[in-house]
């Protein structure tokens, strides 16, 4: 894949998948813009993306619920780096908590960074978007169509994102704006992953709930943004793309059930 020229905002690519997939579109020689709250993590990944191959790199310190900062970062990312021939928006938080002893705030907490926040991070963008060419890859999670106890913040978050997606690809095909999710399944080495599956039995309850029998890797994940940026996917739009093992056909399994039960014995004990 050949992205030299081309401008890739990773929203959230600071660390795990989205640096994952930031560090691809690197190697590919992109120009980079990157996010996220930490300034510390911004400036790490700055260096690590020039030392992948990216042609230019930038970022910037910014919390997605705030919608005046995402539009001033993305602002300043455009005066920079040109049009964005990518964006992609990742940044998310997950805690596993049951709805009956997760506070209002807490709930709503996930919804303002995972749905709030993909809506300030397109609306932020969506003056700069390049048009006709532009991509938008929203990372959703399986949670947007698989129950899972102790995630019922994240399965309303995450399907809101999806929603957004298939609607958008109407609304911004029409200006040649293409729109897709990537659902990543489980994530080895992920902060996603530790918090749902903190344990080894946990872990392994998961990768017996997959088919192809193995966790993903980032580099599984950024190689289906790539695609779906390229222009191999150019009449792909509206799309939510499993990267997952087949995990999805098999449903929540046990592991959706799993984290219920530990929750509860937590609580008793
Ligand atoms: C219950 C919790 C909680 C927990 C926080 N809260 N953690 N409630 N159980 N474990 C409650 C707090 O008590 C508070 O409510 C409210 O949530 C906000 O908490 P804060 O700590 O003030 O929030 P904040 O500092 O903004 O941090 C946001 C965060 C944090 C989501 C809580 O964990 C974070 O920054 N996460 C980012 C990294 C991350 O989560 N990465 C994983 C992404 S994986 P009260 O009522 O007390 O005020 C993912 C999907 C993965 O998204 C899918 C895997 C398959
Ligand atoms: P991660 O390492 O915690 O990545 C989250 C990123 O978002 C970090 O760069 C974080 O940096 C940033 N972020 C978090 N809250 C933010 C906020 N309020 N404003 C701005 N930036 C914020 O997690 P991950 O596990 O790799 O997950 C990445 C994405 O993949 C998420 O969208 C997640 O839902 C999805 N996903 C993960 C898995 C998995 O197995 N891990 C599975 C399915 C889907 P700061 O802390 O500096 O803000």
């Amino acid at each position: 894949m050949d992205f030299a020229g081309k401008t890739v905002v990773v929203i959230g690519g600071t660390s795990g998948i989205n640096r994952g997939i930031a560090e691809a579109f690197a190697a590919s020689g992109a120009k980079l813009a990157v996010a996220s709250r930490s300034q510390e993590k911004v400036d790490d990944t700055i260096a690590a993306l020039k030392a992948a191959g990216a042609a230019e790199v930038i970022g910037a310190a910014f919390d997605v619920r705030d919608a005046e900062a995402v539009a001033a970062g993305l602002q300043q990312f455009h005066a920079a780096l040109g049009d964005f021939d990518v964006l992609v928006s990742g940044a998310a938080g997950n805690f596993p908590a049951l709805m009956a002893e997760m506070s209002v705030n807490a709930f709503r907490t996930v919804v303002e960074i995972d749905l709030m926040g993909t809506v300030h991070v397109l609306k932020g963008a969506y003056p700069y978007l390049k048009r006709p060419g532009g991509n938008i890859i929203n990372i959703s999670a399986p949670q947007s169509y698989l129950p899972y106890e102790g995630q019922a913040h994240v399965c309303a978050a995450k399907a809101g994102v999806d929603q957004i997606t298939r609607t958008l690809s109407m609304e911004w095909g029409v200006e040649g704006i293409r729109v897709n999710s990537v659902v990543p399944g489980f994530i080895e080495g992920t902060e996603g992953a530790k918090r749902l599956a903190p344990t080894p039995d946990a872990g392994e309850q998961l990768r017996r709930d997959v088919p192809l029998g193995r966790w993903g890797t980032p580099q599984d994940v950024a190689n289906a943004c790539l695609f779906l940026a390229s222009d191999m996917a150019s009449y792909i739009s509206g799309t939510v793309l499993a990267v997952d093992g087949a995990l999805y056909q098999r449903g929540s399994g046990q592991f959706g059930q799993m984290m219920g039960q530990m929750l509860r014995s937590m609580k008793k004990g």
